[in-house]
C-alpha cells in the first residue's frame, strides 16, 4: 500500500487535536498494512515553526502581521513538505493537525486576497483527505475559555466569524481536493463516528485497488 496524507483542519477549539490522536489510534490498531504512522502539525516546531509561535505571542491583534506570518508560514510548510515527501511515497499514513488550508481561511480572514494564497499554494501536495472540523465560534471560544485561563491572537469572536465563512468556501474555492465538511458542535464520539466512517470507505477501497 502506498501512503497516504490527511489533514485535519479547523478553528481553535474545533476539536481537531483530539480527534487526530483518535485516529492515529484507531489506524494503527485497525490497519496493520503499512509501514509507519506519522502525526505531524503545521505551524511546525522547526526554527521558522518558532519564529511562528513567537510572532503570534507578541501581538493580540488578529488582523496584524499578515503579511510576515503568510510568508513564514508559507516557508515552514515548505521545509515541512521537503521531510514529509520522501514518506509519502513509502508505504507510511500521515496525520497532520493543520496544512494550506490554514493560511487559505485564517491570512484570507487577516486580509490577504484568497487567490493570491490559492496561487501560492499551486505546486503544494494535495492530501487524500481533509477534515474540516466545523463548529460554531461560540462553541470554540467556549472550548477554549474552559481549557486554558487566556485566549491567543485570532481568538476573538469577530475573526472567527469570518474565519467560519472562509474555510467553508474552501470545498467550492479548490473542488478537486477531498475536503469533508464534519460537525463539529456534537460530542466527541458522534463526532469520530463520523471520521472513522470516512475512514474506513478510505481505506478499504485503497486497499481493494492494490
Ligand atoms: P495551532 O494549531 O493553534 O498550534 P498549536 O496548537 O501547536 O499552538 O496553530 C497556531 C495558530 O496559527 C492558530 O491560531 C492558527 C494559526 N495558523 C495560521 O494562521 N495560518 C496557518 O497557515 C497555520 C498553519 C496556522
Amino acid at each position: 500500500m502506498k501512503g497516504a496524507f490527511i489533514v485535519f483542519e479547523g478553528l481553535d477549539g474545533s476539536g481537531k487535536g483530539t480527534m487526530l490522536t483518535r485516529a492515529a489510534d484507531y489506524l494503527f490498531n485497525e490497519y496493520k498494512s503499512f509501514d509507519r504512522l506519522l502525526i505531524t502539525r503545521e505551524p511546525t516546531y522547526s526554527g521558522t515553526g518558532k519564529q511562528i509561535r513567537k510572532m503570534l505571542q507578541q501581538s493580540d491583534s488578529p488582523m496584524s502581521d499578515a503579511k510576515r506570518l503568510l510568508q513564514l508560514y508559507l516557508d515552514d510548510r515548505k521545509d515541512h513538505l521537503e521531510f514529509l515527501r520522501p514518506l509519502i511515497n513509502q508505504n507510511c499514513v500521515i496525520l497532520c493537525d493543520r496544512y494550506k488550508y490554514s493560511t487559505l481561511a485564517y491570512q484570507q480572514t487577516q486580509g490577504i486576497p484568497l487567490d493570491s494564497i490559492v496561487k501560492l499554494h499551486e505546486k503544494m501536495l494535495i492530501p487524500d483527505i481533509v477534515f474540516f472540523l466545523d463548529v460554531s465560534p461560540a462553541v470554540a471560544l467556549q472550548r477554549i475559555k474552559e481549557s486554558r485561563s487566556s485566549t491567543e491572537k485570532f481568538e476573538k469572536e469577530f475573526f472567527f466569524e469570518e474565519l467560519r465563512n472562509n474555510y467553508l468556501k474552501l470545498p467550492s474555492v479548490l473542488p478537486n481536493e477531498n475536503i469533508k465538511i464534519v460537525d463539529a458542535n456534537r460530542s466527541k464520539d458522534e463526532v469520530f463516528e463520523q471520521i472513522k466512517a470516512y475512514l474506513n470507505n478510505f481505506f478499504k477501497t485503497k486497499m481493494a485497488e492494490q
